[in-house]
């Protein structure tokens, strides 16, 4: 596993991380609690020294089993990046579903009540790195949650602060880092080999202001492993239903079709390894935070820290 400090002023982690949305045990298919904790472990064993989260995912489950983890060996080095704006605490069990009634909420007095309800959740007494989840822009407009994140900086109450951009809404985003370079230290994006539209505005302006870039989505939800074809259903408890529709499968498995001269130039390696080698390969790029539900998806998906890099520029812009 190999290490990058993140960004100019951000910690030092692991080139890939773990993302917990899945092991949530909502929006992702059935999963199983004894088997999230041994793929948490198996990342842990694996030199993983970031674990990406959110109070939304299973409604607070990701970061108790986070918690429960990293209470039965000692958190060390590891850095928990989580989440906040998304308000879930009205909402009832049945209420997620196509993200029901959780609402965003970026008001100032709830981002702080909410980054407090997380650290009682994850048992630490300040958030390593702590994240707006994917606002709309309107609401970033509004100062409140910059001015959450101040505060909640200056109480000591996160030491790190992140700012996840809504997907697809890259380049229109962008010039908010124009704004608040000086309070962030870090970003998330969705950025993977499909799915390129960062490196145009983005991913310089990052560069620019020293924040570190997290990857996030760098297998295309389980597609870029290429276990997908375009007949895969999935089920009704699956967000994959509208994120991989039968119209988004037809387009992205032929686009993914394009890519078999790269995956046969490193065919010692998985399609999995290569894509996510491929997102650690942009020089904006410090980490990416691969989805697991098993311990064999994490061993698999640590391996790419290891590979030489990527020559991105060498390999072609598809249609995102
Ligand atoms: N707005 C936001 O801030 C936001 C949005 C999305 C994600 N995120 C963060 O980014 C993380 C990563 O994105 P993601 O989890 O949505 O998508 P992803 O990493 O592209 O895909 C993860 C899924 O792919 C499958 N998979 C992973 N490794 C595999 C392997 N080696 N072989 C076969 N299948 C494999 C697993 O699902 P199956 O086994 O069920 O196929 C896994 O849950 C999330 O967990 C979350 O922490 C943040």
């Amino acid at each position: 596993m190999k290490y990058r400090q993140l960004g100019d002023r951000g910690p030092k982690v692991s080139t890939i991380g773990f993302g917990t949305w899945a092991i949530g045990g909502r929006d992702w298919g059935r999963t199983n609690d004894k088997v999230s904790k041994r793929a948490l472990h198996e990342a842990l064993d694996k030199g993983v020294t970031l674990i990406d989260t959110a109070d939304v995912y299973g409604f607070g489950h990701s970061e108790k089993l986070i918690a429960d983890v990293l209470k039965e060996r000692g958190k060390g080095e590891v850095i928990v990046a989580t989440k906040a704006g998304n308000d879930f605490y009205d909402a009832t069990e049945e209420d997620d579903k196509g993200y029901g009634p959780i609402r965003q909420n970026y008001d100032k007095d709830y981002l702080i009540w909410a980054a407090e309800q997380s650290i009682k959740r994850l048992n630490v007494d300040v958030l390593d790195i702590l994240q707006l989840h994917s606002p709309d822009l309107e609401k970033l407009e509004r100062d409140e949650p910059w001015e959450a994140m101040e505060i909640l900086k200056k109480q000591g109450k996160i030491r790190y602060a992140g700012f996840s951009i809504q997907s697809f809404k890259e380049t229109e985003q962008a010039f908010l880092l124009d704004e608040h370079h000086g309070l962030l230290d870090c970003i998330q994006v969705r950025y993977n080999i499909l799915e390129r539209e960062a490196e145009k505005e983005l991913f310089p302006k990052a560069q620019k202001y020293g924040l570190g870039v997290i990857v996030r989505i760098p297998l295309l939800f389980g597609l870029l492993t290429g276990k997908f074809t375009k007949e895969t259903r999935f089920g009704d408890d699956d967000h994959r239903r509208m994120n991989l529709s039968p119209e988004r499968l037809e387009k992205y498995v032929d686009e993914m079709e394009k890519l078999d001269t790269l995956f046969k130039e490193y065919s010692t390696y998985t399609k999995a390894q290569i894509s996510l080698a491929f997102c650690i390969s942009h020089s904006a790029c410090y980490t990416a935070i691969p989805g697991a539900k098993t311990p064999q998806q994490v061993f698999e998906n640590c391996v790419s820290s290891d590979l030489a890099p990527i020559p991105i520029d060498k390999i072609p812009s598809l249609s995102y």
